[in-house]
């Protein structure tokens, strides 16, 4: 339950800067308060505005992040190969419940992925009811042939495998190779198979924006915190 009061120690260990067990020995090494007053005992509750370690505030309880993924990461816990949790600070790949992003990118596309903890978010922002858009700039094999806008655009096209049609998308020509989508649903692969649609082949994929949220601002493998609450959050 976030805004209660909690034992330090399961406290600590939920938000990754230590384990249970280790908090003896963190409160020693670490001056930690709460309120002003030293905490010393891991069974001591506090609240988490009011507790300091060395004169920091903790760490949000709820943590959303927007990422500019680089190339060559892969977008999951458990598959071999570097996960993009190795790019966060060592505390943070610790909290409990895990950062875990919001929707994936291939390991070969680049560009704004959010990241949270927030479950509800990641819910609301994953569930085919969301349609938050999503803004693609992909290079292509071969140069435009001049209908992809109006095929992407008619929510007539039938990707292979799907059951219905894409909702219709936008796009726009921005060079003879170059195209920027936008698109409003989350297909594994939706772009690189759209393209595959037209008789044409992605060879570079970078999302510009996730709903709003761009990384114009961001080095590859930056990322910021952003302040989302799926509470404050209402997508219906
Ligand atoms: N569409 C793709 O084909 N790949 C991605 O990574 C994202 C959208």
């Amino acid at each position: 339950m976030k805004n209660s009061f909690k034992r330090i120690d399961a406290h600590l260990s939920t938000l990754g800067y230590c384990s249970r067990s280790e908090a003896a020995a963190f409160l020693k090494k670490h001056q930690v308060s709460s309120g002003g007053v030293r905490v010393r005992d891991v069974k001591c509750k506090v609240f988490h505005t009011n507790v300091l370690v060395d004169g920091k505030e903790l760490d949000p309880e709820t943590l959303t992040l927007l990422m500019n993924k680089p190339e060559g990461v892969i977008c999951s816990h458990n598959d071999a190969g570097k996960l993009i949790y190795s790019l966060l600070p060592q505390r943070w790949q610790r909290r409990n419940p895990k950062l875990s992003t919001i929707g994936r990118l291939d390991i070969d596309t680049t560009g704004a992925i959010l990241l949270t903890d927030d479950g509800g978010l990641n819910h609301k922002l994953t569930s085919p009811k969301s349609k938050a858009p999503k803004v693609y700039e992909a290079i292509l094999a071969a140069s435009l042939k001049g209908d992809e806008a109006e095929i992407f655009a008619s929510g007539r096209l039938m990707l292979h495998g799907e059951k219905k049609p894409l909702l219709p998308a936008k796009m726009e020509v921005l060079s003879e190779k170059k195209a920027r989508l936008e698109i409003c649903e989350g297909k594994y692969h939706q772009v690189k198979r759209m393209f595959a649609a037209t008789g044409n082949k992605v060879v570079a994929l970078h999302r510009v924006s996730f709903n709003g949220c761009d990384v114009d601002d961001l080095e590859p493998a930056q990322y910021k915190l952003l302040m989302l609450h799926s509470d404050e959050y209402n997508l219906e």
